[in-house]
């Protein structure tokens, strides 16, 4: 099975990536609800929940693993690797290698105050394009705006202008959702960014990815092509997270109880 986890709900941007490029696999999902968000969080904290997270999706059948979460991404993932003996990816470098491809030198960056306060998104961004400038903003705001399912009020289009206006300023042509959650703002952060502006979809970009890895691991794509059922896992199981995660992956889910500690 494929295994993908995140903080929360926000992770499942990858999983309906993965249906969309990859149909037919089995996902085991792990969403931290009971300790998110990891965004505000120190490295260390951000570190043992990661590799906790990686162990049990290991333990409960992932013969691979991709970490959804961009802060865990950002922080986390030389210990996760580290931890688990299956092929392991984050979102940062595909997200770049796009932005990279796309951009005519003006990159803006946003992300979780852990994301933005790393720096690894910008020194990737210089090491794959040395000449591109990089302006990076946290936008904190953005991730309680989507888990109260706020994306369609005007309250998101505001708290959007607010805080890409700098950005605006710069003049980027090109910007990464660097955090799971923010392509569900993407109408509403391509309208404050303005006109012509290329948005980067780190989901998007990582799952590509993990297909071409497929493509030169047969062994491995054989044997995700036999495992079809999904499994979805919350450290705090309710309602909620259910109802919001049949909503954005269109369909109904059982929702089980993942013991992390
Ligand atoms: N999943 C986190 C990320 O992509 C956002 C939510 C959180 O702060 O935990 O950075």
């Amino acid at each position: 099975m494929i295994g993908v986890f995140d903080s929360g709900l926000g992770g499942l941007t990858v999983v309906k990536e993965l249906f969309r490029q990859l149909p037919g696999r089995g996902v085991v999902y792990l969403g931290d609800n009971a300790r998110f968000p990891y965004g505000s969080k120190g490295r260390d904290v951000v570190r043992q929940f990661a590799v906790q997270d990686a162990e049990f999706l290991k333990a409960h059948g992932a013969d691979a693993i991709i970490v959804a979460c961009n802060t865990a991404s950002a922080l986390a993932i030389d210990a996760v690797r580290a931890a688990v003996d299956v092929p392991v990816f984050e979102v940062v470098t595909p997200a770049v290698a796009k932005a990279a491809v796309l951009t005519r030198g003006r990159v803006g960056v946003i992300g979780t105050r852990g994301t933005i306060g790393s720096g690894v998104y910008a020194e990737k961004m210089s090491d794959a394009s040395p000449k591109t400038k990089v302006f990076s903003q946290a936008c904190p705001l953005f991730v309680p705006l989507v888990e109260e399912g706020w994306t369609r009020r005007s309250e998101a289009s505001s708290i959007a202008k607010t805080y890409l206006r700098p950005l605006r300023l710069r003049r980027i042509d090109t910007l990464i959702l660097g955090c799971t959650h923010y392509p569900f703002l993407r109408s509403q952060i391509a309208a404050a960014v303005g006109p012509g502006v290329r948005l980067v979809d780190p989901a998007r970009e990582t799952v590509a990815e993990f297909v071409r890895f497929l493509d030169s691991e047969g062994e491995l794509a054989l044997k995700l092509a036999k495992e079809i059922t999904h499994r979805f896992f919350a450290s705090d199981k309710t309602e909620h997270f259910s109802r919001l995660a049949a909503r954005w992956l269109g369909q109904d889910i059982i929702l089980e109880h993942a013991s992390l500690e």
